[in-house]
């Protein structure tokens, strides 16, 4: 296979097809392709001509990009098959964050309803080639969702590491109804990371976070196929939320490669977009200060409930080689943003909201131009996290201290067409 492993701190290269998810110096690998050899095919009009093929792999939105992904054997390949999402005129969302020219990718539409699909197929083909049996995962809930189900689905057996009481209710039923042992930490997802690490070293289990640069490789793809959606012509920005800060490290790397490979000429500014109470990043950002953990991370957005995030290092050279930017957004911000976006008709769960928040609050602060083209990657489904919802429309988040100031709420009434008339005649006018 045409692939090393390389560290991002010291570049010291290992081969691809021994199990390793971090460098003797402790820093994260890239993965690397062999981009001479890939620039002697015409990958574009590959690609091009896979489009909505009906051939195994090449159905799925993450192994039409295979050359840029994970050139293995395809009898390897465990594939739902993900991808192919939707790439929406954010509507009525793009107006509440002033923008004119919003559109948002939906990786809530993948087969777990969340993007973690991308990297999991990748992961867990890595996963057969190297010959695991057992694989593993801490998660925040939508990396465990993916994982029990691929698990399923290849026939190894998938234990997850999950924070007590503090996962959504959609994640932890996905995670139960796939058949992942699911062990709940009393802690945070910052202490299940480092447990699930020291399990996977010591007993031999195959990891599956996104510190494994597989899972990596996989998410690329949502890049790839943004780009392909919009006939290979950049946006001026991607935004999208970060959290693990896996994702954002994935669509900088995928967007370096296709610059290198000539597919693209301008470079898109990427900005993250972190929770106020789970920011290492844009602290480190903004001050202009070393890395430094965030202790008891909190925010109503579950997903991104993390202080300690593994992929920090690769995520800010990112976001620096695009001439991107951090923001932090409140969890008011974040439910009201979300109050548009699913009243656009296009519905996420909070984390991914994150993202509309940000980009309105980059408006208003001058950052982003109103006329410049922005995507925004909703991460995922609306149904992840009903609670949040509910509660926000019910207006009873406020032990949060969130004002529900889109709030539609329920209106209990009489079984009577009176009833009815009374509440809905201001419609019928
Ligand atoms: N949005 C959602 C819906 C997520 O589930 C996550 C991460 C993120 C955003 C942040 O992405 O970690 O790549 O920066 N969820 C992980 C999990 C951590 O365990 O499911 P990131």
């Amino acid at each position: 296979m045409n692939i090393k492993l390389k560290c991002v701190d010291c570049e010291k290269e290992y081969e691809a097809l021994k199990v390793r998810y971090t460098c003797t110096c402790g820093g994260t690998l890239d993965v690397i392709h062999d981009i001479e050899s890939l620039k002697k095919m015409d990958l574009k009009a590959l690609f091009d001509a896979r489009w909505g093929s009906r051939e195994k792999p090449y159905n799925s939105g993450v192994w039409r990009y295979k050359e840029l992904i994970y050139p293995v054997e395809n009898e390897f390949i465990i594939s739902k098959p993900e991808g192919n999402t939707n790439l929406y005129d954010a509507g009525k969302a793009g107006k509440f964050a002033g923008l004119k020219n919003f559109l948002l990718k939906h990786e809530g539409e993948n087969p777990t309803c969340s993007f973690k699909d991308r990297g999991m197929t990748c992961g867990i083909t890595a996963a057969r080639k190297m010959g695991a049996k057992i694989v593993a995962c801490a998660s925040t809930g939508n990396t465990s969702a993916s994982m029990a189900a691929y698990a399923a689905v290849s026939g190894m057996v998938g234990v997850i590491f999950i924070p007590e009481g503090k996962i959504a209710f959609g994640k932890l039923t996905q995670a139960l109804a796939y058949g992942g042992k699911t062990l709940q930490i009393k802690g945070d997802f910052d202490d299940a990371m480092a447990l699930v690490q020291e399990v996977c070293d010591k007993l031999n289990i195959y990891l599956l976070n996104s510190i494994n640069p597989f899972r990596i490789e996989g998410q690329k793809a949502i890049v790839f196929e943004i780009l392909q959606q919009l006939d290979w012509e950049a946006p001026d920005w991607f935004i999208l939320p970060g959290g693990n800060l896996g994702n954002n490290t994935a669509l900088s790397k995928g967007l370096m490669e296709l610059c290198e490979l000539g597919i693209i000429t301008k470079i898109p500014r990427i900005a993250v977009i972190q929770a106020s109470g789970a920011n290492p990043l844009y602290k480190m950002w903004v001050n202009k200060t070393p890395y430094e953990r965030v202790r008891n991370a909190e925010t109503i957005a579950t997903a991104i409930k993390i202080g300690n995030p593994v992929s920090w290092r690769k995520s800010y050279r990112g976001v620096e080689w695009s001439n991107g930017i951090v923001e932090e957004v409140t969890d008011q911000e974040i439910m009201d943003a979300k109050a548009w976006v699913d009243g656009a008709g296009i519905g996420a769960e909070p984390a991914s909201c994150a993202t509309v928040a940000g980009a309105k609050k980059l408006v208003e602060k001058g950052v982003m131009d109103p006329e410049s083209k922005v995507v925004g990657i909703l991460t995922g489904h609306l149904l992840k996290d009903p609670d949040a919802t509910v509660n926000y429309h019910k207006s009873a988040l406020g032990d949060r201290e969130i004002i529900s100031n889109f709030a539609n709420a329920p209106i209990q009434i009489e079984p009577t067409l009176d009833a009815v008339k009374e509440h809905i005649s201001s419609l019928l006018s």
